[in-house]
């Protein structure tokens, strides 16, 4: 009788073998590179030490001072700024608020000014080096102007900072997280003059201010909008909103 199986079938076994390790490898190497590999944003609750204890809770909900007067840029460009030293000098500068803190020492020191005499120390200015807090990784693009120009608020992505007396992440900042919200822009948009407002309230706004749904945009024509539900679709029809998916929007 023939040999049924040529020979070579001999090592298939061997050879089926070695090709699953091969792929049991590929999948583990792609998790690794994928999940460890490549550099990714800090975990939810990251909260690193600042030279100096600077508060929001102090600054944004006691004094009420708004976010543009320190995040200058954050409506015309792609990078938020952190504020400079002699921002805060306008306030705590010598013979002014505060200015004998010991809190206050880095900031004296930076401006290069004697905090007990309030002159010159002849040594050079130089920057404060405010610990970084939220940070995608670098092969992906984001877009402040693009965002709270479009009645998207800080608070939407950071959280209530109005009440951090030390900033943390609110949120996980994950490529996941970015295109949920792109899905669906309407749980997030509010009217442009309330993006800074962090104690915002749909429903709250809505009692005030009668807006009223002539078109038939979301529902019956002439229904006045009551709910974040209704007035974020409103707003996103009204202002074309379209967050786009595709990946050369984040990745360029
Ligand atoms: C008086 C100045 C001042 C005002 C006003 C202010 N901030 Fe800040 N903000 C800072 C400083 C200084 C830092 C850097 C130190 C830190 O992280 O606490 C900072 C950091 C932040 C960060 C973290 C930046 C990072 O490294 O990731 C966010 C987010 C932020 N602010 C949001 C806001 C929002 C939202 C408002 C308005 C509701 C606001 N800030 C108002 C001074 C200010
Ligand atoms: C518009 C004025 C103003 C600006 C600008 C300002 N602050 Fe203040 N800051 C205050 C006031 C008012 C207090 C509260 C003082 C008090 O508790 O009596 C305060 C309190 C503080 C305290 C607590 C001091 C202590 O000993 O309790 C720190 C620290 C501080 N600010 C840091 C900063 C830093 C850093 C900046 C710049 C990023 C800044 N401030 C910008 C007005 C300002
Ligand atoms: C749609 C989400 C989103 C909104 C809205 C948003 N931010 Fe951010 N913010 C981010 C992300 C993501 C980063 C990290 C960006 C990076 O790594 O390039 C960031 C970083 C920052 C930083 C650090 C500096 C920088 O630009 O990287 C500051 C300060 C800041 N945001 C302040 C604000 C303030 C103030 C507002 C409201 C006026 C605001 N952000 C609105 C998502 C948002
Ligand atoms: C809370 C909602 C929300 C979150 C979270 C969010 N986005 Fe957006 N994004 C929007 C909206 C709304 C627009 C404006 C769309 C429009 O203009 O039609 C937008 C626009 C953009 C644009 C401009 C695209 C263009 O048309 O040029 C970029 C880039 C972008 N987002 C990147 C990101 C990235 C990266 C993240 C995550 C780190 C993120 N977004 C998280 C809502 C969000
Ligand atoms: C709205 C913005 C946005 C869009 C659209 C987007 N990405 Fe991303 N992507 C991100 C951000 C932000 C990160 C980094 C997250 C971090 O820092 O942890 C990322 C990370 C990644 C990573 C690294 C692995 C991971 O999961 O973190 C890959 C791979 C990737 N994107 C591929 C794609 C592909 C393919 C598309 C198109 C189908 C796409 N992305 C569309 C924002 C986006």
């Amino acid at each position: 009788m023939a040999n049924f199986f040529p020979r070579w079938s001999n090592f298939m076994p061997l050879k089926l073998a070695i090709c699953a390790g091969a792929i049991a490898f590929g999948i583990a190497l792609t998790i690794a590179v994928y999940g460890y590999g490549i550099p990714h944003a800090q975990p939810v609750g990251y909260q690193p030490g600042q030279p100096i204890p600077y508060s929001h809770e102090i600054h944004v909900n006691q004094l009420g001072m708004d976010c543009r007067y320190c995040h200058s840029f954050v409506e015309h460009g792609a990078h938020a700024n952190v504020p400079s030293a002699n921002v805060c000098f306008n306030c705590h500068g010598p013979n002014k608020v505060k200015s004998d803190s010991p809190l206050l020492a880095p900031l004296y020191d930076a401006m290069a000014i004697d905090q007990e005499t309030g002159q010159s120390t002849g040594m050079e200015p130089k920057t404060l080096e405010w610990v970084r807090v939220h940070k995608i990784a670098d092969y992906a693009y984001f877009n402040h102007s693009a965002h709270v120009n479009r009645g998207v608020s800080c608070q939407s992505c950071h959280g209530e900072v109005d009440e951090m007396k030390k900033v943390y992440q609110a949120e996980d900042l994950t490529m996941g997280w970015c295109l949920d919200c792109h899905r669906s822009p309407e749980k997030h948009l509010r009217p442009m003059e309330e993006v800074f407002n962090l104690d915002y309230d749909a429903e709250e706004w809505l009692a005030q201010n009668e807006i009223v749904d002539s078109e038939g945009l979301v529902g019956e024509k002439g229904q006045r909008l009551t709910s974040q539900e209704e007035f974020g679709k409103f707003l996103k029809v009204h202002w074309d909103v379209q967050p786009k998916e595709s990946c050369a929007t984040c990745h360029r």
